[in-house]
């Protein structure tokens, strides 16, 4: 592992993988710190950002707005159903603004995969963009959690068994988790539908059953279905998919004493993993959502104390 004393700087955070290995340790140890009651220095200046949210969320603009309040920024409100957006004010437009009115920082989530490039091309816009998300492009902030949830329970990265399961074309959290997680040392393991694997994914991981996975790995990291993202008239079957390629009961049973569950959430029970495996006690999905405060605590502070 890769100790760091020192203060980590960022000017935006559009992708997991464009972080050092030193950067992420030292995001995770702040979140560590964040979590064990540790305040900012922050708090003694005057501080905006806004969310941005032209996707539909709940962790990640709720958990970014508790972390928000917890460091004493002022959030500014914004809603694109009431914004000049419902008047064809394009998102380089309202980001400009943003930034022209003093926001130090935005976090953004869209649909548009690399929305963020023409925002940090500007040589007008002075704002600091946070992707909270882009089309099946990254999320990073996503990654960063999950990576402190791990490590948090196995104290390291290195000869990891990971099995990431599921909808992996369209997930943008399986695309930042898989870079970030080989390039830490993990070895990754990939299931679900034939339909949602391509074959660059090999360049991480082997492509394997949900059954043999199971038996061997420390992670099961199952995803979302995400059928906002499917063709119109897909066919699928819930069932079906349960029993092929979801966490059952039955399959959480042979599970290592050890292993634990993630899920990015929001879950489709019964679907990807049964309902009881929300809750039990291999899983660590509410520790994701809370991680997921204090990682995005260790982000607005690493943006924010550089414009001091
Ligand atoms: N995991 C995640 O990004 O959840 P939301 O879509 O609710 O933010």
């Amino acid at each position: 592992m890769i100790v760091t004393s020192e203060k980590i700087s960022l000017k935006h955070l559009l992708t997991a993988e464009s972080l050092s290995d030193q950067e992420v340790m030292g995001l995770i140890q702040r979140a560590q710190q964040f979590k064990q009651g540790d305040r900012s220095q922050l708090n003694e200046q005057q501080f905006f950002t806004a969310n941005l949210f032209f996707e539909n969320s709940t962790r990640t603009h709720k958990s970014f707005e508790v972390a928000e309040k917890k460091l004493g920024i002022d959030v500014i409100e914004f809603d694109a159903k009431t914004s000049s957006v419902s008047k064809g004010e394009s998102l380089y437009d309202t980001v400009l603004t943003m930034s022209a009115i003093g926001v130090h920082a935005c976090v953004i989530r869209h649909g548009e995969e690399n929305y963020y490039n023409e925002l940090i091309e500007s040589k007008t816009i002075t704002t600091s963009i946070i992707n909270g998300g882009d089309g099946s492009g990254n999320h990073p902030t996503q990654c960063l959690l999950d990576l402190l949830t791990i490590y948090e329970e196995f104290g390291e990265f290195e000869n990891l068994e990971i099995a990431i399961c599921g909808d992996l074309t369209h997930s943008r959290v399986a695309n930042s988790n898989m870079k970030m997680l080989k390039r830490l040392g993990a070895n990754l393991f990939f299931c679900g539908p034939d339909e949602w694997y391509n074959k660059q994914y090999e360049a991480y991981g082997e492509f394997i059953t949900i059954d043999e996975a199971i038996k061997k790995v420390d992670v099961m990291m199952m995803l979302r279905v995400q059928h906002e993202r499917h063709e119109e008239g897909h066919a699928f079957s819930k069932e079906n998919y349960h029993r092929d390629y979801g966490l059952t009961n039955e399959r959480a049973q042979q599970m290592k004493a050890k292993a634990i569950i993630m899920h990015p959430a929001p879950v489709n029970r019964d679907v990807e993993l049964a309902d009881e495996l929300v809750e039990s006690y291999q899983s660590r999905i509410t520790q994701q959502m809370s991680n997921g405060v204090f990682m995005r605590m260790a982000i607005l502070e690493a943006i924010l104390h550089g414009k001091a």
